[in-house]
């Protein structure tokens, strides 16, 4: 994870036409989206949540959703307190990929196994698109960044 902050990340940007979605970044206040919670999107947004970003987290598997909302951790080494506590600061967890429409930036954290060949299977990724395209802007920029505040 970079040590950059959303304010840092924000300025340096030259993405054109989303001075809004910059400047919720840099305060904090965009609402961060996290398509699949598993070993990567569990601590991704708890590290949102923990500095401060409203987080909604998207997962197709309604046990891990209604465990998450419960403050119960799905994962080994991550504590069940430390989801208790990302709960209790607003993070919500749902299957209902409409409540994408809600949120300022998506980041997908969905499975690419790979195949026998060694090639990445980017059928949950494909899955994930069609799954939110009908509740994003059509002129959402569609990219990565590798910063986390
Ligand atoms: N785990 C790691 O150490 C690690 C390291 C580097 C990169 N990655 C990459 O990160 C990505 C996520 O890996 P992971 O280990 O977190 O996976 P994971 O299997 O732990 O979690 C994936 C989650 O995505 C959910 N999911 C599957 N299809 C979905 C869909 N269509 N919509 C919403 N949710 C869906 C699953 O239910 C699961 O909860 C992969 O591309 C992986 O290659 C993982």
């Amino acid at each position: 994870m970079s040590s950059h902050t959303a304010r840092e990340f924000a300025s340096s940007t030259t993405a054109k036409g989303r001075p809004q979605l910059l400047e919720k970044l840099a305060a904090q206040t965009a609402v961060i989206g996290i398509v699949g919670l598993g070993y990567v999107g569990i601590p991704l947004a708890l590290r949102f949540s923990e500095v401060g970003f409203p987080v909604v987290g998207f997962d197709i598997d309604q046990d891990r959703i209604t465990g998450l909302n419960g403050g119960q951790s799905p994962i080994k080494h991550i504590a069940s307190a430390d989801i208790a506590t990302m709960v209790e600061s607003g993070f919500r967890a749902t299957t209902n990929f409409s409540e994408i429409s809600a949120v300022d930036a998506i980041v997908i954290c969905v499975p690419t196994p790979l195949s026998r060949h060694r090639e990445p299977d980017l059928s949950f990724i494909v899955n994930t698109m069609q799954a939110i395209a009908p509740y994003c802007p059509p002129s959402e920029p569609i990219g990565h960044f590798e910063l986390i505040a």
